[in-house]
């Protein structure tokens, strides 16, 4: 038995920004902006926070796939921007669906998130520990911005995807993750300090920091690799890929893969341009577009790639 796709949803914040927006309150340019990144806009939340987007992406996952909140044995949401430290944004959303048979939980693993929370739920499923999972991505890195740094806050948006996955004879073929910590210094978001009654420490809220350059390298090095090794793994070729979804960072990242793979960029869709960089929520984003625009067809070969913070990386090979 392997896992199957038979659901999905996204949500998004109302609250859309332009790039040209930015720069009446900031020092940059929709030129600038679009140019190194291919984003034009991204939507931020006003009133939505990371559950109750999650929620809403989950819900919408779980009636399309005709089953029922009850039939749920798991969820699993991948986020770094939970609103609480606990309970975790999984258990928030399985109150909210009333999923009162499933074992919740998050999975922190940056923009690689999503991916990652899909192939720990590819294992449970496999082994028989759980028959029917949901898996979520869901983000609010624009409370995670230090809104005066111009080189990290144009880049990211909010926003949740989901997918409803079930075991089945047809789905995921095979799947690779990776981690380095050793250079998870390019990207850091540094968590509360030590204080308490022995440790007396002004408490300080820090931000997103990244070495742009260096994020970029390690993307472009690491995600055709890995993708290669999904590929070897699952026995075929970048020519028997028909879609491949990649985390959206920044649309250079992607040419730069499809490039090096020797494959069509036209195999490479993108929502960078109206949702910029939702991290862990990317990549379930763009799945339920495509699968909204009924882009897909049963026995479609799909190649799903994440990178990000920690460093870690990984991809996902699926049959549709
Ligand atoms: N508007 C205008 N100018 C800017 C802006 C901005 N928003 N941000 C930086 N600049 C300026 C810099 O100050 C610098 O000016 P200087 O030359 O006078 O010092 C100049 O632009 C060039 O800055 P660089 O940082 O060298 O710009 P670079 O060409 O590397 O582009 C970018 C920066 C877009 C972040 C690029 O490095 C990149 O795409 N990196 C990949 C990182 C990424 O995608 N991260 C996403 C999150 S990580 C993840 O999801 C895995």
């Amino acid at each position: 038995m392997t896992t199957r796709v038979i659901g999905t949803g996204s949500s998004i914040p109302d609250r859309n920004v332009t790039n040209d927006e930015l720069a009446k309150v900031m020092d940059t340019s929709d030129e600038w902006i679009c140019s190194r990144t291919g984003i034009r806009s991204r939507n931020i939340a006003v009133e939505e926070t990371t559950t109750s987007m999650a929620a809403k992406a989950a819900r919408k996952a779980v009636e399309k796939s005709g089953i029922t909140p009850e039939e749920i044995d798991l969820i699993i949401v991948g986020t770094v921007s939970s609103d609480m430290y606990y309970p975790s944004t999984a258990c928030l959303v399985q109150a909210e669906l009333g999923a009162v048979n499933a074992v919740a939980f998050d999975l922190a693993a940056g923009c690689s998130g999503f991916l990652f929370a899909l192939n720990t739920a590819h294992s449970y499923l496999s082994s028989g520990m759980a028959k029917c999972a949901l898996v979520i991505g869901a983000e609010t890195l624009s409370k995670m911005m230090d809104w005066s740094d111009r080189s990290t806050c144009v880049l990211f948006g909010d926003g949740a995807g989901a997918a409803v996955v079930k075991a089945d004879t047809v789905g995921i073929r095979s799947v690779v993750a990776h981690s380095d910590g050793s250079g998870g210094d390019v990207l850091t978001c540094e968590n509360r300090v030590t204080r308490n009654l022995l440790v007396q420490r002004e408490q300080q809220f820090s931000y997103t920091q990244m070495a742009g350059q260096e994020v970029f390298k390690f993307a472009v090095k690491m995600v055709p690799k890995c993708i290669q090794e999904v590929l070897d793994k699952g026995g075929l070729t970048v020519e028997d890929v028909d879609y491949f979804l990649l985390h959206q960072a920044n649309k250079r990242i992607i040419e730069s893969v499809a490039k090096r793979l020797k494959v069509s960029l036209d195999k490479f869709p993108m929502n960078i341009e109206c949702h910029g960089n939702t991290s862990a929520a990317s990549i379930p984003i763009l799945l339920d577009e495509l699968v909204e625009q009924g882009r897909f067809k049963k026995g479609d070969i799909i190649v799903m790639s994440g990178f990000g913070a920690g460093l870690t990386w990984g991809a996902t090979l699926l049959e549709w």
